[in-house]
């Protein structure tokens, strides 16, 4: 079964406030996104969203090329533990962002938990980000993050702001 195919059956079952990675506001995205001035008729992706608003799978090409102004994902590559998947994605990504789209990726650091409601995940260094993004991507700014969970514990999140700098 894949990666996401287990978060499908993990994620129905829990009410959004109980899961350990339950952000009520992404501020530091939300920042980010303001900061870039990007209009009201942007183009913008949310990978790995919520069930409740529906999920696709970010590994398959389901935007038109250069047609995204803005890609989000917290939380979502990190649960792509198989280096295919994660792959796929990120070229999903590549194809999608137009040059100058702003991309945005959050992902547990070298110090955040290893399991995520009980399945496996990779964790990343911010330095890893940007590359991992490929030629024509940049990165432009990082944050180290530590997400409280409803529970109350820490998570150490690395935050990324990049872009795409050529066609
Ligand atoms: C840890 S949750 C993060 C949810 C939300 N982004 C957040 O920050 O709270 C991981 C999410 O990635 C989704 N996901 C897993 N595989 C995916 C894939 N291939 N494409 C898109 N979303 C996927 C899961 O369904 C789940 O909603």
């Amino acid at each position: 079964m894949s990666t996401g195919a287990r978060w499908d059956e993990v994620y129905p079952s829990k009410s959004p406030a109980s899961v350990s990675g339950h952000r009520p506001r992404c501020a530091q995205s939300l920042a980010w996104i303001d900061r870039c001035g990007l209009g009201p008729r942007a183009h913008g992706v949310d990978a790995g969203r919520s069930v409740q608003w529906g999920v696709s799978d970010a590994s398959t090409a389901l935007f038109e090329e250069e047609d995204v102004d803005r890609w989000h994902d917290r939380a979502a590559l990190h649960v792509l533990t198989e280096a295919a998947r994660r792959d796929a994605c990120i070229e999903a990504l590549r194809r999608a962002v137009r040059p100058g789209g702003l991309v945005i990726i959050a992902t547990f650091g070298p110090n955040g938990p290893e399991r995520c409601s009980g399945l496996s995940v990779t964790r990343h260094a911010s330095s890893e980000i940007a590359a991992a993004l490929g030629p024509g991507f940049e990165r432009v700014e990082g944050a180290d993050e530590e997400h409280t969970t409803p529970g109350g514990a820490a998570q150490a999140f690395a935050h990324e702001r990049c872009r795409r700098s050529t066609p």
